[in-house]
């Protein structure tokens, strides 16, 4: 694992757009897993000013609620649309999330897995963490070799995406369908951007604590190209 500490937010923003624009130009068939939340929409609005053609671009995101219809402002599929799809030239056909709306989750999740495999797998996994350890919706006690599937959200976790959802958490969907820790160790390449104060016990914890399903991002210290990056708020409880 490659850490890498920026000096504010911008730079570390700034960072992960280049690798990923970087990537595209070097494969414009690139397969990219993509990330939802806060941290992101900093990433996407400069990777859209950078300005790569997703033309050929196969995207896969890593989660979407459970129980909201898929143009609900809330899904992340509208937050795709709102923070990068409708802003590039990808097709949208190519750019996929979990289609949560049919009567059987697992045969969902199996299809997402089954459709990962024929784009050829994950070229370059982008990430964010949640305060609770999580990648995708990976949350405490996801085994470390899960694959895609529906997962009960942590209250912790529902506070933390309140604001989406007009400040109450209650209203935050319970489940959500995400790549397990197994389908993310697959990709190729992974990019994991963390910025702010809030974020730093568990950032430690990931790069430095235990390898353990407590911390589902700590598994990432088994992958063999994991990058990273961080602002020094972020950085400030490391070692
Ligand atoms: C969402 C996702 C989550 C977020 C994490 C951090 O698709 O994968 O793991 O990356 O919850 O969210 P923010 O950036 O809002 O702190």
């Amino acid at each position: 694992m490659e850490v890498v500490v920026r000096p504010d937010v911008d730079a570390a923003v700034d960072l992960v757009a280049r690798l990923i624009a970087a990537r595209i130009e070097a494969k414009p068939d690139l397969v990219i897993g993509l990330a939802t939340g806060r941290t992101m929409e900093r990433v996407y609005d400069r990777l859209v000013a950078l300005g790569p053609s997703f033309r050929r671009v196969c995207s896969f995101n890593l989660d979407e609620y459970v129980g909201l219809a898929p143009d609900d402002p809330q899904s992340y599929r509208s937050y795709m649309r709102q923070h990068l799809f409708d802003r590039v030239d990808i097709d949208l056909a190519n750019a996929r999330l979990p289609e949560v709306d049919g009567p059987d989750l697992k045969e969902v999740a199996r299809r997402y897995e089954a459709d990962i495999a024929a784009a050829g797998g994950v070229d370059l996994q982008l990430l964010g963490i949640g305060e609770t350890g999580h990648i995708g919706f990976n949350e405490p006690l996801s085994a470390l070799m899960s694959r895609t599937r529906d997962k009960t959200l942590t209250q912790d976790t529902r506070r933390q995406n309140a604001a989406m959802f007009g400040g109450d958490p209650d209203r935050v969907p319970s489940r959500a369908l995400t790549m397990g820790v197994g389908t993310i160790l697959d990709a190729r390449e992974v990019l994991l951007l963390a910025t702010g104060e809030h974020k730093a016990h568990i950032v430690a914890k990931a790069i430095e604590g235990p390898i353990t399903s407590m911390v589902t991002a700590s598994a990432l210290q088994l992958h063999p190209n994991c990058k990273v990056v961080l602002d020094e708020a972020a950085a400030e409880a490391l070692q």
